[in-house]
């Protein structure tokens, strides 16, 4: 599959704030310990809990979208590593953000969907470390063996947005500061 001119695009724009959040992430020392590993995850639950409801009503197509979500799988992989459900029901959320509607969707979900690609390295690494086969990552493993598809057919979908670009762009940058910020705190 070739890439599209819209995901191109994206991805030059994106660049920087993809540069930045890698690096204020800082992972590698965060998932050394299992606390670290788990605070993140908390983290991360609080973020998809709150943005995972506004994507999927801005884009109105659970068919595609359903199958993206992933704050069940911090859910369950939380509690693998401990946490009783009141308290991760209780874990802060990150505030809700305004998307008005499917192109600034899009550029949400294409930072959501892109991080399952980064984060297939960052699941070996926990992986590695701990000593764990799937519970406790199921987070990172994300769609599996099924990454390359679900991102072709994401990309394939993007590129149908062409004629709202700079709306998509904009909401591309806006999550990846947003997640840049939120996830700066340890939980
Ligand atoms: C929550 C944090 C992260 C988010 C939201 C994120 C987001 C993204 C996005 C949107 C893309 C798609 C770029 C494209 O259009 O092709 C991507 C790709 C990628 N990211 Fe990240 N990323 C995150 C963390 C990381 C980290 C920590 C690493 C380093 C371990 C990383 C490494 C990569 C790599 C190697 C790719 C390209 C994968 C490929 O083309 O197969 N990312 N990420």
């Amino acid at each position: 599959m070739t890439d599209g001119p819209l995901h191109l695009l994206l991805r030059q724009a994106t660049a920087p704030a993809h540069v930045a959040l890698e690096h204020e992430l800082d992972w590698a020392p965060r998932v050394a310990t299992l606390e670290g590993y788990r605070s993140l995850l908390a983290r991360l639950y609080g973020f998809h809990r709150s943005w995972e409801p506004a994507i999927g009503a801005a884009l109105s197509d659970g068919a595609f979208f359903d199958a993206r979500r992933r704050v069940a799988a911090l859910a369950r992989d939380l509690a693998f590593l401990g946490l009783p459900p009141e308290r991760i029901d209780g874990l802060p959320t990150a505030p809700a953000p305004a998307l008005p509607g499917p192109a600034a969707a899009m550029g949400a979900l294409y930072v959501l969907e892109g991080s399952t690609l980064g984060g297939k390295v960052i699941g070996r690494h926990v992986a590695a470390t701990h000593g764990f086969a799937e519970d406790g990552l199921a987070y990172y493993t994300a769609h599996g063996p099924r990454t390359g598809a679900m991102w072709g057919a994401f990309r394939s979908r993007l590129d149908t947005y062409g004629g709202e670009a700079g709306t998509v762009v904009a909401a591309a940058n806006g999550t990846f500061d947003a997640m840049r910020r939120w996830l700066a705190v340890a939980a």
